[in-house]
């Protein structure tokens, strides 16, 4: 078994190496910008919808088919989130890596295009399809740059710069959010460019790719070309002595040209990869389902149910929260591990889902209470962040090795879109429902991903991808017990 932690070089973290995993991590910024903008320029888009239906129909949309366009415009995002997360499997064994990155650019400059006219054209239809490209746009995005990043970064450091992938995306919500600010780009004439904007990352990223290497276990297991592998592995570390990854990787090849190609229909009969793909797929459902996206998308709405005077404030706080612990995340997720680090986030979550509720049903008895919901929901971002924000996005990179991964990405990527399509969709209806009781529902989920991870997931920390799986090929029959479930920790 090959210990991880000897030799200094592993830990080596030099400007190449961060210049490549910051350009890849463009794509998190592109995700995180776009779940981010639609929100505070809302009653500009719908206003922009009315007028466009009285200029051509002679009469606004009526009240509910309103409500039906505006949201379907909000939820067509996700639905090509799961497109596009589902596309990334074929697409990167196609094309690779890098240019999978480069071409899905395309998509960027198309959507953002599309949107930015829409208001010149007098058509909001430019809106609703812009949103679609840019939602598979982003599911490739959540699929490519996580693969990126586990496949470029030393087994050391691949927690941490997996968890950059979450940096960026909660960077890209804080733009969002402070850009849409009426002052800003949120105002009556700007709003087309606010969504417009995201073709300058998208061209950016564009200038940066060729000055990256293609991933060099794509080009040594996949293409089998050892010394394009090793030169960009010489560039990535920093070093000529790369060896170790050369062999670490021929070994994962070696296990791959055994087995056949792994086809997402094979990922769920073969007794090896069921155990894994349930847990992908849990851990991603754990973060949407979690509640999270109720907070990104409609904070502004609780927190003036709260009673809170400026909401708008309040949401761009969470925005901060949500990027300060994630950066305390970076920094702790080699060293707690990602199993203990996301048990702690889920039981913060639950915590914080309670008093959130408790606070929200007092409300009206105490104007103190809207100050301390604003807490709970803080301390619920927080929690997120720690562990089911950035944790999920990166394990499955890890969880499987180089045959499997394209499928196992895809599947779980496209499990993470549905649930954030459902929760988006249905939370406003929910809340018309339960009312200040909405977020129990999240408790007992949470609760119940919760006793999931005890029971089931393994850490991962630094392990080599092939020791993370033989774990799984050990007991790939029974489903085993929480303290012979975690492989042994490093
Ligand atoms: C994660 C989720 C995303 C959410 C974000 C909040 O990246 O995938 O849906 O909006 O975290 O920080």
């Amino acid at each position: 078994m090959q210990q991880l932690d000897e030799g200094e070089p592993k830990k080596k973290v030099n400007p190449y190496l961060l210049f490549c995993v910051s350009t890849a991590a463009i794509g998190s910024l592109q995700f995180g910008y776009n779940t981010g903008v639609i929100n505070a320029p809302e009653l500009k888009l719908r206003t922009f919808f009315e007028n466009v239906s009285s200029e051509r129909y002679g009469q606004p949309f009526s009240p509910g088919s309103i409500t039906i366009v505006w949201s379907f415009a909000v939820a067509v995002f996700s639905v090509g989130g799961m497109i596009g997360s589902l596309s990334v499997g074929v697409i990167v064994n196609k094309f690779g890596r890098r240019k999978s990155m480069l071409f899905s650019n395309v998509l960027a400059l198309l959507g953002g295009g599309l949107m930015g006219l829409s208001s010149l054209c007098r058509s909001f239809e430019m809106i609703i399809i812009g949103r679609l490209i840019i939602g598979v746009f982003c599911g490739l995005c959540t699929g490519l740059t996580p693969m990126y990043l586990g496949e470029i970064s030393p087994t050391a450091l691949r927690g941490a710069f997996g968890t950059l992938h979450q940096l960026g995306v909660v960077v890209g919500i804080l733009v969002a959010q402070i850009f849409g600010l009426e002052a800003a780009l949120g105002s009556d004439r700007l709003w087309p460019l606010l969504l417009a904007l995201t073709i300058l990352p998208a061209l950016v990223q564009s200038a940066m790719l060729p000055f990256c290497p293609e991933s060099p276990r794509y080009l040594l297991i996949v293409l089998n070309e050892e010394d394009e592998a090793r030169k960009a592995l010489e560039r990535l570390r920093g070093t000529d002595n790369v060896n170790d990854d050369i062999k670490e990787m021929k070994e994962e090849g070696m296990k791959m040209a055994m087995e056949k190609k792994v086809s997402i229909p094979e990922l769920f009969r073969s007794p090896k990869y069921r155990q894994p793909i349930i847990i992908a797929i849990v851990l991603q459902l754990s973060q949407q389902l979690s509640g999270i996206n109720a907070v990104f998308y409609y904070s502004t709405g609780i927190f003036k149910t709260a009673g809170v005077p400026q909401p708008v404030y309040a949401t761009i706080g969470a925005g901060f929260v949500n990027t300060v612990f994630t950066v305390v995340s970076l920094f702790l997720v080699e060293r707690a591990g990602r199993r203990t680090l996301h048990l702690v986030g889920l039981a913060g979550m639950a915590v914080s889902a309670l008093l959130m509720t408790i606070f929200l049903s007092l409300v009206k008895t105490n104007q103190v209470m809207s100050y301390l919901a604003i807490v709970a929901v803080f301390t619920f971002v927080a929690s997120f962040e720690m562990g089911p924000g950035p944790i999920p996005w990166f394990i499955v990179a890890e969880l499987f090795s180089q045959g499997p991964r394209p499928a196992a990405m895809a599947v779980s990527g496209c499990s993470n879109w549905t649930a954030n399509f459902l929760v988006g969709l249905g939370f406003p209806l929910l809340e018309e429902v339960c009312g200040p009781f909405v977020f129990i529902i999240f408790f007992v989920l949470l609760i119940l991903f919760f006793i999931f991870t005890y029971l089931r997931v393994p850490e991962t920390k630094g392990r080599t991808f092939d020791e993370i799986e033989q774990g799984f090929a050990a007991k790939s029959a029974p489903l085993s017990a929480p303290d012979s479930a975690p492989m042994p920790t490093t």
